[in-house]
């Protein structure tokens, strides 16, 4: 591997790591040296995936917490600073999806939607960047999605697209006001991507159409991510900031 991208010793916090996306990257991560403190709502999927990488002989612990809770997320972060040191790097992955008609969703799932998957980002990314500034500095990557840029063709979903569009535009204003702190933060926007999110019966039957409407014909796998997510938390991506890095398997071209 290119020096540029090695995660030796460094102490990474991963919310959203029990399953999916944040458990491949926490993988990912600690194959390339990382130390992650893996931060849940479901405690003993975060238990699993810290179990995992112990495994890989780096150090792990699991947190549970709720990323739309300041407090939550406050006390993870000190957890993390007294127990692993860092953090160095942050992967703020934690999301929900849900769809709905916009004329009959919610106003609790509209709020639900915006306070996980667009105050959540912002929370832990305050968090973990008020340590790394004392430190002098890390990077953060934001899970955003390719929804963040088009419409899903037949999903419903504004609010969840509304969310994912939030974190990029947030990504690049965090971007800009920590540059002068060494705080860099990018996001990165993956496609449809094979994850239980993904398998829930909701949409579960569009699998088919999805590739049928992607340049490469399939889903993305979640291990095909750990790539641009290494890139963009090491030192490999040392110029890039406020960038939206996107792994769509050229959906985004048609
Ligand atoms: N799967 C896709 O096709 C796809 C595409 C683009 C973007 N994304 C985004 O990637 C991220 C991960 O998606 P995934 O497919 O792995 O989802 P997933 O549902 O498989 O996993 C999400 C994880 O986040 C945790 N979580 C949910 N709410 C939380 C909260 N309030 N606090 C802490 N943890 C919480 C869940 O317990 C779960 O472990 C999400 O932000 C999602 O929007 C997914």
């Amino acid at each position: 591997m290119l020096n540029s991208f090695s995660l030796e010793g460094k102490v990474a916090f991963i919310t959203g790591a029990g399953r999916g996306i944040g458990a491949t990257i926490a993988e990912g991560w600690a194959a390339c040296g990382a130390h992650v403190a893996c931060f849940d709502i479901d405690g003993e999927a975060a238990e699993r995936t810290a179990r995992t990488l112990r495994a890989l002989d780096v150090k792990a612990i699991a947190i549970e917490g709720d990323v739309a809770d300041p407090l939550s997320v406050g006390e993870a972060v000190d957890r993390t600073v007294r127990e692993l040191g860092g953090p160095h790097i942050a992967l703020n992955n934690a999301g929900i999806a849900h769809q709905s008609p916009a004329e009959d969703l919610e106003p609790a799932d509209w709020r639900r939607m915006i306070e996980v998957n667009l105050n959540g980002v912002f929370f832990c990314a305050q968090a973990q960047a008020r340590v790394m500034m004392r430190n002098g500095g890390g990077s953060i990557v934001n899970l955003a999605s390719m929804s963040g840029r088009i419409v899903n063709r037949g999903l419903a979903q504004a609010h969840y697209n509304t969310a994912k569009a939030g974190v990029v535009h947030l990504t690049r204003c965090l971007a800009v006001e920590w540059a002068r702190h060494g705080v860099r933060v990018n996001s990165l926007s993956p496609g449809y991507t094979m994850t239980p999110m993904t398998a829930r019966p909701e949409v579960a039957g569009a699998r088919a159409e999805w590739e049928s409407q992607t340049p490469m014909g399939r889903m993305v796998r979640a291990e095909e991510l750990v790539g641009p997510a290494v890139f963009l938390a090491s030192g490999a991506s040392s110029a890039s900031t406020g960038t939206d890095l996107v792994a769509d398997c050229g959906f985004t071209c048609w």
